[in-house]
């Protein structure tokens, strides 16, 4: 299995580079941040728990998001791989993905890093905001507090794959081929 984490802070671009990454390698596109909106677009228990914290830019608590990473990944077992998109976001979040794949007797393969500077990443989010309809791309305030968070608390994430010897960082600025093009580069080693 290939098994990737595509990691950077909010509006690097991960959605869109898992979307053509799931054509070209036939693996499963999970976004966590898709799997809440969806739970919210529902009106579940579980969605109202995560709007609250989403609505502010802050990370729902890691049980909750991990609970459901696995369930999503164990209705998926039949597959050549996952791209995780928007977690782990922290390191228990990271351990209990490394559990969780080896439960299932694979692992991670890769960490990669969209790097973009925070100004493009403002500029990208209130563009987005105008046509994602998600709250938390309205304000620039609260796109600040996600960056801090990402600093905070999910930047230790990297260093959590880098002893692993599996983080790298790809240049997350430029046309969305160009960036394809950095990451292919990064998983083809394992095709
Ligand atoms: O990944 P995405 O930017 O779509 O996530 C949107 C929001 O969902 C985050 O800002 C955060 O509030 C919440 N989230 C989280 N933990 C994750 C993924 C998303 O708390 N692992
Ligand atoms: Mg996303």
């Amino acid at each position: 299995m290939i098994n990737l984490i595509l990691f950077g802070p909010p509006g690097s671009g991960k959605g869109t580079q898992a979307a053509k990454l799931v054509e070209k390698y036939n693996l499963l596109h999970i976004s966590t941040g898709d799997l809440f909106r969806y739970e919210i677009g529902n009106s579940t228990p579980l969605g109202m728990e995560a709007k609250s914290y989403i609505d502010k830019g802050e990370l729902v608590p890691d049980s909750v998001t991990i609970g459901m990473l696995r369930n999503k990944v164990e209705a998926n077992p039949e597959v050549a791989g996952y791209i995780f998109d928007g977690f782990p976001r922290t390191v228990p979040q990271a351990q209990a993905l490394d559990q969780l794949m080896g439960e299932l007797s694979t692992s991670i393969s890769k960490l990669i890093l969209l790097d973009v500077d925070d100004n493009e990443i403002v500029t990208r989010l209130l563009e987005r905001g105008k046509t994602s309809g998600r709250s938390d791309d309205q304000n620039e305030g609260t796109i600040r507090n996600r960056i801090g968070v990402f600093k905070s608390e999910t930047s230790p994430v990297f260093d959590f794959y880098a002893e692993q010897d599996k983080s790298v960082k790809v240049q997350g600025v430029g046309t969305i081929e160009m960036i394809f093009d950095r990451l292919c580069e990064e998983i083809d080693v394992f095709v």
